[in-house]
Formats: structure tokens, sequence, C-alpha cells
């Protein structure tokens, strides 16, 4: 757990100071005190849950979240029904997503019948949407705590106030704040963590929510990204990924010369950083210093995310994605040639309005010109208030029919893809224990693919080379050649 900054005053007396994160850390002192003192009266430590919906940058979030709580003597749940505290940090980049959070909802109004004591609080994406609060306030009375996107970092201080009074506190901004450092943070996995670099998005390709939701790009200075990266290595953090919604835009707005590439090279050559991974990369704007910089530096991961969404010119320009399928096989082919043995994987649209089998016929011809190492396919999800919404919904059974051409196409080339590199002697980060033989390890190798290998006296967080005997499919068996690398 990273412990309090240097040089901060947690007085608990007086008043709460204005300034942050002085402030949040008065409050984690203040709710610690009443939280110790439940834990007496209950004689036993009280605990939390945190579910968490959607992508990296929710994870990172709530590590954050689960940093704080740590702080204030909270200890990890056994289960999401035996929490003191239970948190859902949301997600509302597909209405499955919605779904999944209300169905959770409805078996929380039980959880609460047997402890009537239980906060449930719900955080991240989805609160940012007017329609979601008035749902949730209408339906769902029984949810203490409601927090938005842009003001997580005011956990403790939202908690407070529930602590101390009877009635649901909610508190939703609608644009970001000025970006708070140095709260403490609780990693998931004691070997690698995921690192922002910047908040928010300004591309509003027209399906997508994220702009909304998380509001206009801001970037973390430099110095504060690898100060932090610095002390989650001094932590035993072996591998980071640099988070972004599109880090190739990385640094506009700030002060210095410094951008994605040049961020990319001090990460890399951060002393005790193995590793290091990024996510997400927009083809409209990944440059050759980038390609030259992954090239260049052997722990960057040989795995580039890059989200083609479609294949069709008129559907990509629809998409408001800035490129074209020819500028996409380009870079991609750039990326292959210049990064040996890269593997490219990708995000896929179907069922985008107006698209039509000669479009979806386009896209499966990216797909086979590029051969993807691994795709997620979406089926278009209509998200409020975004241009798409209100564009011409297409036909259910019309976009199935794609979206089942589509994943098939992906699937058998990722698979074809997969077996590539079978045979040969790849460096492995050792992640955990095998969930189907817990005598085995699993781990991945730098292009993402995972491993699953007999333990040989490693442990998690360990690198080894690995020889990736045979190919199952999506994942490698393989044996330990040299334990350390
Ligand atoms: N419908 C379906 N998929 C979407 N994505 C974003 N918005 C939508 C939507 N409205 C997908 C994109 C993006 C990934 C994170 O989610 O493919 O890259
Ligand atoms: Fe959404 Fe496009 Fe921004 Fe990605 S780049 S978060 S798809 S608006």
């Amino acid at each position: 757990m990273n412990g309090y900054p240097a040089g901060m005053t947690y007085e608990t007396d007086g008043a709460a100071p204005p300034e942050e994160p002085a402030r949040q850390l008065f409050f984690i002192r203040k709710c610690e005190a009443l939280i110790n003192k439940r834990a007496q009266e209950l004689e036993r430590p009280l605990c939390y849950f945190i579910q968490t919906f959607g992508c990296q940058m929710n994870e990172r979030d709530s590590e954050k979240l689960a940093g704080v709580m740590g702080q204030m003597g909270l200890i990890p749940a056994p289960s999401e029904d035996k929490a003191d505290i239970l948190l859902y940090n949301t997600c509302t980049v597909r209405e499955n997503a919605d779904k999944r959070l209300y169905g959770r909802l409805g078996v929380c109004k039980a959880y609460k019948q047997e402890n009537r004591d239980m906060l449930i609080a719900l955080c991240g994406c989805m609160m940012q949407e007017e329609h979601v609060i008035d749902r949730i306030k209408s339906s769902y009375p029984y949810v203490d705590i409601i927090f938005g996107t842009h003001n997580i970092y005011r956990f403790a201080e939202l908690l407070y106030s529930r602590l101390t009074s009877d009635s649901c506190v909610k508190e939703i901004w609608k644009d970001a704040s000025d970006i708070v450092e140095e709260l403490p943070a609780l990693r998931k996995y004691p070997f690698k963590t995921g690192i922002n670099i910047m908040y928010g998005c300004n591309n509003f390709c027209t399906y997508c929510i994220v702009p909304y939701v998380r509001g206009r790009e801001r970037s973390r200075e430099p110095k504060d990204i690898i100060r932090e990266i610095e002390k989650a290595a001094a932590d035993g953090v072996v591998e980071i990924m640099l988070l972004g919604q599109n880090v190739n835009s990385y640094g506009r707005g700030l002060d210095t010369d410094i951008g994605f590439p040049e961020l990319l090279s001090m990460a890399a050559e951060a002393d005790g950083i193995k590793r290091v991974r990024f996510m997400t990369s927009h083809p409209k704007d990944l440059s050759d210093e980038l390609i030259k910089t992954i090239a260049e530096h052997e722990n960057i991961a040989r795995h580039i995310h890059l989200p083609l969404q479609s294949g069709s010119d008129r559907i990509l320009e629809a998409m408001n994605r800035h490129y074209t399928r020819e500028r996409y096989i380009d870079l991609a082919k750039k990326i292959r040639d210049a990064i040996p043995d890269v593997s490219i994987t990708t995000d896929i649209i179907v069922g985008f309005p107006g698209e039509t089998v000669r479009d979806v016929e386009d896209t499966l011809d990216v797909i086979e010109q590029v051969r993807f190492d691994g795709a997620f396919t979406f089926e278009y999800s209509p998200r409020k208030g975004t241009p798409a919404a209100e564009m011409e919904q297409l036909d259910k059974a019309f976009v199935q029919e794609n979206f089942d051409r589509v994943l098939s196409a992906v699937q058998r080339i990722s698979k074809e893809q997969a077996g590539r590199f079978e045979g040969r002697r790849m460096e492995v980060l050792t992640e955990g224990e095998d969930e189907k033989d817990p005598s085995r390890y699993t781990g991945r190798i730098s292009q993402n693919n995972v491993v699953h290998f007999p333990k040989s006296g490693l442990r998690v967080g360990d690198f080894a080379e690995v020889q990736l005997d045979e190919c199952r499919g999506f994942y490698y068996n393989g044996t330990v050649v040299a334990p350390q690398t």
C-alpha cells in the first residue's frame, strides 16, 4: 500500500483544510475514527468490496478508492454480500454495462435487508448521466452515496458526510477539476499496475459516450507520472500500463515538449520497470516517432491495441474517426515492419447506423489484410446524448448476422496468429496460479498472449524464459527454460 505523501499534516481537529490532497487526508482520518469505533462495537474489523465494471481506467480508479478505504482501517471483504461498504464503479460504454449494474442493485436490496448498516456507494461513468441518477433515485432509494468521475478523489469526504448523516449523499460534477495528485492507492496486483497519464477525451467519435462522462482531455505532468512510476517500482511493481483514452495526444496543453513517445521512453527507462504497456492508441495520430520508440526499447511490450471500429470509409467518416481504411492498413503494415513479432489487437463495432453488407465486407477485408492478433467485437449500442443515437437504427437480426460474420473472421485469424510463436522461447511475466491447475502458473508474454507452465520454483511477479511448447487455441502450454531473465 502507498503511504501518505511526505510533508503533509494530518490534523483532524478544527476545520478541514481547503487545499487538496490535505483535505481528503483530513477526512480519511475522520472516517477512520468513526470506523474504528464501530469496529470496536462489533468486535470485528469493518470491510469493503469494490465491484469494477468496464475498462482499465476504472480498474485504476478502483485501486485508488481501495487505497483510501485501506487508510481508513477497512479491510477487503471476502465477498460482496459480506461487505460493510459495497462500492460499484460503473461503466456506460454500452448498454449491457448499464443492465449489469441495475441487476446488481436489485440484489443489493436483499443485502440491505440482511445487514441494515451496509452502505452502498455508486461511482464511475454511469453516474455522470442524468437519466441514470433519476432512475436510481426512484427505483433504488437504498443507495447511500453517489458520485461521478470528476470528483472521485473526494470519496473520503463524501463517505464522512454519509457516516455523519442519515440521507443519501450525492455529488456529481458536470466538469472536470484540476488533477489531484498524491492520494493513496492499493494495487490489485503487487507486481503490475496502471498509471494514468491523461484523463478524458476530445475526439467525440459519434457513437461514444466517453467524452461526455469523462470530460475534456487533461494530461498529467510528466514529473508526477515518473514519480508515481518510480514509487511503484520501489514497491516491487515490474510491469506498468500507461493509461489514457488516446495516449497519442498526451502532453497537449502542458508547458513541456514531452509528447507520448518521450514519456514512453522515460517510463521504459525508469529503474526497476521491466515491461511497459500502454492503452489506447487512436490510429489517426499514431506517429512514426512512437513506432521508433517502441522498436528501440525491448522492454516496451510488443503489443499495440489499435481500435479499427470499422473497415468502411463511409462508416469511419460517419463515426468521426479521421482516418480511412487505407491509412489504417498502411499504419498496421508500418508497425509490423518496424517491430518484429508485434501483436496488433483491435476493437470493431458492428451495426453502426447506416451500415450495409458492403460496409461489413470492407471491415472483413481489413481484418484479412491486417490479420489481427485479437479483436473485441461489439454490437453497436446507442448511447443517449451521442450523435449516432439520433440516427436511424438498424434491424437487430441484420446486425446479428453481420456480427456473427465479423466474429468468426476475427476468431479464425487470431487463432492462426496465436500459433506463430509455437516452439519459440519467450520472456514471460508470472501473473498467478493457473485457475484450472493450481500446480502451474499463468503468465503473459510481451505480446500479451497467455502461457501456462509448471511453477519451477518461480514466484508471482518473476520473469522467466519459457519455451512455448504448444498453442491451444488462444493460450500456450510451456516449460521454463531459465527461471529469471
Ligand atoms: N456501441 C458499441 N461499442 C462501443 N464502443 C464504444 N462505444 C460503443 C457503442 N456505443 C467500443 C469501441 C471502443 C471500445 C472501448 O468500446 O469499440 O473502442
Ligand atoms: Fe470514445 Fe473515440 Fe474518445 Fe475512444 S477516441 S474514448 S472511442 S470518443
